[in-house]
């Protein structure tokens, strides 16, 4: 059968400027072990893209390619990470993989931001948080004491933290999950980076503040042409946050395209089974559970579709060889050998089987 060649380009709005553009990465364990196989994956300018996928399926390792901050043991293996930024009219590409441990310093924090789970453990528990804010302007953007202060002072402001003039003398420890979040955000932001990688920033946060925070992302997004990379277990999240959506099963994509036609028609049996989880309403860390069947181990290789074995749609030739990720135009692709959709999909997908926020999405797909 013969298979498209990936093009990570034709994910690039045809409109942007891609900032990030992963070509063909491995993540390895041990200098062995495949965690991350062969992802590519663009960002345009202003543009957001969610990241999803079971626990284990390499979005974490992803992430921490992109910004340099791989875990002891792991590295990048094989593939490109080009940043590319505005350097005055011009664009100025980047090899990520390639620079040293100074070349780092000029990009991350700087050109590229981050925002974790848990923003506790990211901030300094001995300083207050106006000064890692501070520091961070200085350092970044060579801003003098009083500069740096008047600046902090307005992004913490700008991240919707009340009297930001007091909150710079307040410790860590002071401040409410959500708060923190907002804090670290506003660091994020402060050397006004070209992407921003949110690896499940809200996870921890209850549902009010998530959408708060979720909200404040949007807007620095629009406000100021961010690209945005949110990592997240919560579908919902993405059909609202994102303009495209990028799904990882066991270290590989195996689908992607713009957020409202994939979720109103997956095209790929894992993204169907993630969405058919999400509209039962347990949508979290339990799909492996409901999901019948284990991914791979991290690292195993198998001949063919990583997710054959849990998959309703499997033939012999599925395991036959490897499967690539094929174009499927729209901007879609998915890592599906069977040459036209999976035969669940042949029928128009049934809208009540889809989780709320896919159905406002297959709703919205179906009166354009
Ligand atoms: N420091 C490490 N040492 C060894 N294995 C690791 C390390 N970090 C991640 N892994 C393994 O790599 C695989 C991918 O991990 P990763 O953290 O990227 O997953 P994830 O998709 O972010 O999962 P989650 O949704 O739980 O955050 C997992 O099997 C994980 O156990
Ligand atoms: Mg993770």
């Amino acid at each position: 059968m013969s298979q498209p060649v990936e093009a990570a380009d034709e994910t690039v709005r045809a409109d942007g400027t891609p900032v990030l553009t992963v070509e063909g990465l491995d993540v390895t364990i041990g200098g062995a072990a495949r965690a991350v196989r062969d992802v590519s994956l663009s960002l345009g300018r202003g543009e957001s893209v969610g990241l999803v996928g079971e626990s284990g399926s390499g979005k974490s390792l992803t992430c921490r390619a992109v910004l340099g901050v791989l875990p002891p043991g792991c590295e990048v293996g094989q593939g490109s990470i080009t940043l590319t930024v505005r350097d005055g009219e011009t664009d100025a590409p980047t090899e990520l993989t390639a620079l040293s441990r100074k070349g780092w310093n000029g990009v991350r924090g700087r050109r590229v931001g981050a925002v974790f789970q848990d923003p506790a453990s990211y901030l300094n528990p001995s300083l207050t948080v106006g000064r890692q804010l501070t520091e961070q302007l200085r350092v970044g953007r060579g801003l003098s004491r009083s500069a740096a202060h008047a600046r902090a002072v307005e992004l913490f402001a700008a991240v919707g933290l009340h009297r930001p003039d007091e909150l710079c003398h307040q410790y860590p420890h002071e401040l409410s999950g959500g708060m923190l979040q907002r804090v670290l955000i506003a660091i994020a932001v402060s050397c006004e980076p070209e992407l921003l990688i949110a690896d499940e920033a809200t996870t921890a946060l209850d549902v009010v503040v998530q959408a708060e925070i979720l909200d404040l992302l949007g807007t620095l997004r629009q406000e100021r042409g961010l690209a945005l990379l949110l990592v997240t277990h919560d579908l919902a999240v993405v059909a609202e946050s994102c303009d495209r959506v990028v799904v990882m099963y066991a270290g590989e994509i195996v689908e992607d395209g713009p957020t409202a036609q994939v979720l109103a028609a997956p095209a790929h049996p894992y993204t169907q089974a993630l969405l058919r989880v999400a509209s039962i309403g347990d949508w979290g860390r339990r799909e492996l559970d409901i999901i019948p069947g284990r991914p791979p181990e991290t690292g195993e290789n198998l001949p063919g579709c990583r997710f054959a074995e849990r998959c309703a749609y499997a033939e012999p030739e599925c395991t036959a060889g490897p499967v690539a990720l094929r174009t499927l135009g729209d901007g879609r692709r998915a890592r599906c050998p069977l040459p036209t959709r999976p035969p669940g999909l042949r029928e128009p997908a049934d809208a009540d089987a889809l989780p709320a926020a896919g159905r406002t999405v297959a709703a919205q797909g179906a009166a354009l």
